[in-house]
């Protein structure tokens, strides 16, 4: 595969906003992944240092903010089962203040795509006087987290310019991916040399692909569950929750509707008092051992009159789903489930006339604490 992706271009082109290019640009920016992190010999390129390091920790700290944050909980499973390594997730603007007890040999990881969120650094900067080794992954090669780290790991999605996150984020996802397989590879764990990461990959970057080219079924189903709303749930269980905050955030920050991303089994025990005639109620469904249970509870919340709509892998698709996800390696479903999250984020937010690029309050960037 040819990269489809012209780094220089921060044009839009004939695209009316910068979010639909860049969410358009996710698969070309798997494929980049691939090229940039395959060797000749097939194996992954990454400084045999870091994987050395990061392999001899007895515990992975990954620091983040916003939608980098739910990149680093999208991936929290796989780099467990392929490293064997404990994963904790961290909002930096709360662990700069509350340290909590670090293990023996830790490892810290901060994703940020611009490099430059200042709740990260101070972590950064707290956890360099600590001497524990950090490993920067970033879109911004040169940038201050990427400077101030022990490793640097880059994204190759190109500038993305929308204030919503959404290239860097499925990129983030993917770059743990690689890295978590190396270094699971160089422990000698099965698991890990018997996953074929890029080829894995490629399926990914297909299958988003195929989402993409129905634009118009999306355009149409934010018309009908989600324009008019005051407010949304997403829901689902391990993964599919933590597209769910992912989801939830893209929807709150730029179409303003009020949205949760929830653990569809927690509801019951409260939350589900929102739920009222029309609430729309999202379920994410790609894991076969929890996806029966998230239908229970959109039949719960369906009964109490809540609009339900189902995006599900398609091997546990059931009739009704209106939004059928191609399969993939199960590591890797946050990859494709959140697409169609962007997509509807995105219709809501041009149906309901606000600007998509640039939503109020909120900078692309956050360079103060
Ligand atoms: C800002 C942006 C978010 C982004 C967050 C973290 O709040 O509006 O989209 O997720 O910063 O940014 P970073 O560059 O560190 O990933």
């Amino acid at each position: 595969y040819q990269a489809q992706l012209d780094l220089s271009d921060i044009e839009k082109g004939t695209y009316p906003y910068y979010m639909l290019k860049e969410i358009d640009e996710q698969p070309a920016v798997m494929r980049r992944l691939v090229q940039e992190y395959r060797q000749a010999d097939g194996e992954i390129h990454i400084d045999s240092a870091l994987v050395s390091e990061l392999a001899a920790s007895d515990r992975v700290y990954i620091v983040a903010c916003g939608t980098s944050s739910h990149a680093g909980w999208a991936a929290k499973r796989f780099f467990e089962e392929l490293t064997q390594i404990p994963v904790e997730i961290h909002l930096s603007s709360e662990f700069g203040y509350n340290l909590p007890l670090i293990s023996k040999k830790p490892f810290f990881i901060y994703l940020s795509q611009s490099g430059e969120t200042a709740d990260s650094r101070q972590v950064l900067v707290k956890t360099n006087e600590l001497d524990y080794p950090a490993l920067t992954i970033t879109n911004v090669a040169g940038s201050t987290l990427s400077r101030e780290a022990d490793h640097t790991l880059l994204l190759y999605a190109g500038p993305e310019i929308a204030v919503a996150s959404t290239k860097a984020y499925t990129a983030q996802i993917a770059v743990m991916a690689l890295l978590a397989t190396a270094v699971g590879r160089t422990k000698g764990l099965a698991k890990a040399t018997n996953f074929p990461v890029f080829q894995e990959l490629g399926i990914v970057a297909s299958a988003m692909e195929s989402i993409i080219s129905e634009k118009s079924h999306f355009s149409d189903l934010t018309a009908e569950y989600l324009t008019a709303t005051r407010n949304a749930f997403y829901i689902g269980r391990g993964n599919d929750y933590y597209v769910s905050m992912e989801a939830a955030l893209k929807l709150k920050e730029i179409s303003y509707i009020q949205a949760e991303g929830f653990a569809a089994g927690e509801l019951k025990h409260g939350t589900i008092a929102l739920i009222e005639e029309g609430t729309p109620v999202i379920g994410i469904i790609t894991d076969e051992v929890t996806g029966s249970h998230t239908r229970g509870n959109l039949k719960e919340v369906e009964s109490r009159g809540a609009k339900t709509l189902v995006i599900a892998s398609e091997a546990l698709a059931k009739v009704g789903d209106q939004i059928l996800l191609p399969q993939v390696h199960p590591y890797l479903t946050s990859l494709l489930a959140v697409l169609p999250t962007q997509l509807l984020a995105y219709y809501a937010t041009l149906q309901r006339g606000y600007d998509v690029d640039k939503p109020r309050n909120l900078a692309k960037s956050v360079t103060v604490e």
